[in-house]
């Protein structure tokens, strides 16, 4: 997608052919900023400091850590290490996890002089898959998307609430929430976006509006209690959100919050879709609670990060000295309350039944 006119994917190879540019999520949006991974452990911190963040982005930066770790070392020990820390780094996107597994099985068998190349080689494909993947996500949600159009009166627009960011930005490219909303937008029809900002750390305000707004995509951002009154009042045609794991049954985890407004769509007899890759699927469990929870720092919650008018950041406190935060990172929408999936391979009912439709010749 663009920025200011400039083509961008969220993660590329540097000049010299080995080290990994990324774009540095912490400064958006108040600045552009680059940034290199040279080891392994820059990709680790990349992770944990959610430098980049967003299910498929992380595992896409993994499966180049594996490369960086493999150029030191292409030892099966080096190699296993490498998994292992990277794995340790966030817990609840299961992307992380089958991107590694996709890595491990491209090198694992080979001799270790093919280790590397195998590696880049694998990485790089892994990145290709998703933006296609994530081109197809947008493929099958625009179908929904122009069946609300044709209800809706000329010149008004399709109104879209979306949690989090789970935009180009958390994936490679196109996004997988976003992916239909671009792709209404590209083929002409109106198109606004309710985003939340989504706090703690503002991913919907600081990302989601962001990568809108430079797209030229109409939007609205709404602090994250909105929702419900906007749903009461007709506001809302559809809810759109990623996820960073669905489990075999069709539960989802995704963003704190994600849930509360699950529950509101259901009541307001709103559609509520989640949209994502096969690679988010975990088929080893089939009950969202078995899912672990990423606690994060109280930091997150207490403290706040802003642009001054001179233009320089600062972060700020906000609650008062002494009190404690509570930081879960993600939440769990039950199946029941998830009208459809949105995948590569087209919409299913969120439930074992749906997926096994779409993905019963999976290994
Ligand atoms: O903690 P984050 O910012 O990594 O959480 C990201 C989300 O919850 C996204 O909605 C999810 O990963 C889907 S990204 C396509």
């Amino acid at each position: 997608m663009k920025i200011n006119g400039t083509a961008y994917r969220t993660i590329w190879l540097g000049d010299d052919g080995w080290s990994v540019e990324i774009i540095d999520q912490t400064r958006l949006p108040h600045e552009f900023v680059t940034a290199r991974l040279a080891t392994m452990e820059d990709a680790a911190v990349a992770i944990k400091t959610m430098q980049v963040r967003g299910a498929p982005l992380i595992g896409a930066t993994a499966a180049y850590g594996v490369c960086l770790a493999l150029r030191e070392d292409a030892s099966d020990e080096a190699l296993e290490a490498a998994v292992a820390h990277l794995a340790e780094q966030r817990p609840t996107a299961v992307n992380l996890r089958w991107a590694l597994d996709e890595m491990l099985h491209a090198v694992r068998n080979l001799p270790r002089e093919d280790r590397v190349a195998a590696a880049y080689a694998r990485a790089a494909r892994l990145c290709e898959e998703d933006v296609e993947t994530c081109r197809m996500i947008g493929v099958h949600g625009l179908k929904l998307i122009e069946e609300i159009a044709a209800r809706k009166a000329p010149g008004e627009p399709v109104n879209v609430l979306t949690h989090c960011n789970a935009g180009w930005i958390a994936c490679v490219d196109w996004g997988t929430a976003t992916s239909p909303v671009y792709q209404a937008h590209d083929k002409g029809i109106q198109m606004h976006v309710w985003v939340d900002e989504t706090r703690p750390r503002n991913q919907g305000a600081s990302l989601t509006a962001y990568e809108l707004g430079a797209h030229g995509v109409p939007h609205t951002i709404v602090v994250d209690n909105a929702g419900g009154h906007l749903m009461q009042h007709g506001k809302v045609d559809v809810v759109i959100v990623g996820t960073d794991r669905v489990t075999a049954n069709g539960d989802v985890c995704n963003k704190i919050g994600t849930y509360l407004k699950a529950l509101a769509a259901k009541d307001n007899d709103i559609p509520f879709y989640v949209a994502l890759p096969h690679s988010t699927i975990d088929w080893q469990l089939d009950d969202g609670f078995l899912i672990p929870i990423e606690e994060r720092s109280s930091d997150e919650v207490l403290k706040m990060p802003g642009r001054l008018a001179d233009g320089s950041v600062v972060t700020v406190e906000i609650a008062a000295p002494g009190s404690g935060a509570g930081n879960p990172a993600f939440d769990v929408t039950p199946a029941r309350l998830v009208s459809g999936l949105i995948t590569e391979r087209g919409v299913c009912e969120a439930s074992k039944e749906g997926l096994d439709r779409l993905y019963g010749d999976r290994d």
